[in-house]
């Protein structure tokens, strides 16, 4: 028996590698591919999908997972763009329905490390700041990945009694912005796929990590495997790392 997979955003560009990847994996069957317009739910059903991966946009993201729940089926959201309460109470519906998800910042292996060796280093380091960039055509920011890299350094360092310097800058703005009281800054320039840096400063040195996606390739591997993983779960999963 393999995975009946619907694909959300299906003419996009992850939307295509998706459609590809699936087609590619002999466990895996490609029952539909939607886009904009499309009645989600609807061709849900029809297709009798038991996954189904969206990769659309970060306006439209929250309210298609809730689509694919009401139609029954394991949403994997590579869309970026979730807020922290967005989570919480997509964690609170999966509960409520039985039926687990996945909302994956990034599904590039080497991302989830990054973040995770971010997490660790946080702890013992006074300073840090993230540097994400991205390709021109991303509407929002700062990155999902950005987000979580500072959720993740914000809770280390909470555990850890770590303080954020004090500072006064003269304009707010140069100094990017603020989220769970990490600095990110978000640049958006054409060449760019996904790259970030996550720069620690302590007494007399920096500790940079960074991870760039040179193509979308990187994210093909972690997306067929959260569709493997994700069927029969009855929880939502917040990071690739959790289906690790
Ligand atoms: N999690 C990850 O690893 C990862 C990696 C790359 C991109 N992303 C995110 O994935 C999303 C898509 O990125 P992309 O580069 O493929 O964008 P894209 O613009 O190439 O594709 C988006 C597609 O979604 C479609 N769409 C828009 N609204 C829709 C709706 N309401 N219903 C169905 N389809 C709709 C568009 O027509 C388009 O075909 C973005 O949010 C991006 O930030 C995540």
């Amino acid at each position: 028996m393999t995975i009946p997979v619907l694909v959300n955003g299906a003419k996009g560009k992850m939307g295509t590698m998706t459609v590809n990847a699936v087609n590619a994996d002999p466990e895996l069957t490609l029952v539909g591919t939607t886009d904009k317009g499309d009645d989600l739910v609807a061709e849900i059903r029809k297709s009798k999908a038991k996954v189904v991966v969206d990769f659309t946009n970060a306006v439209v993201g929250h309210d298609n997972f809730l689509k694919i729940i009401e139609a029954g089926a394991h949403p994997v959201m590579g869309t970026s763009g979730f807020k922290k309460e967005q989570v919480a109470q997509l964690t609170e519906l999966c509960q409520r329905k039985g039926i687990g998800g996945l909302i994956a910042p990034n599904f590039a292996i080497g991302a989830v490390l990054m973040m995770r060796f971010a997490k660790e280093a946080a702890p013992y380091m006074d300073y840090v700041e993230i540097i994400e960039s991205h390709h021109e055509k991303k509407l929002d920011a700062p990155s999902g990945t950005a987000v979580r890299t500072a959720e993740l350094i914000a809770e280390a360092r909470q555990a850890f009694g770590v303080q954020a310097p004090a500072e006064k800058p003269d304009a707010e703005d140069a100094r990017g912005g603020l989220y769970s009281s990490i600095r990110i800054h978000s640049v958006r320039m054409p060449g760019y796929v996904a790259n970030q840096r996550v720069v620690f400063g302590g007494t007399g040195q920096t500790l940079t990590i960074e991870h760039n996606s040179l193509d979308r390739e990187s994210f093909r591997a972690g997306v067929i495997l959260a569709i493997k993983k994700i069927v029969g779960t009855k929880d939502l999963a917040y990071g690739l790392e959790e289906l690790l």
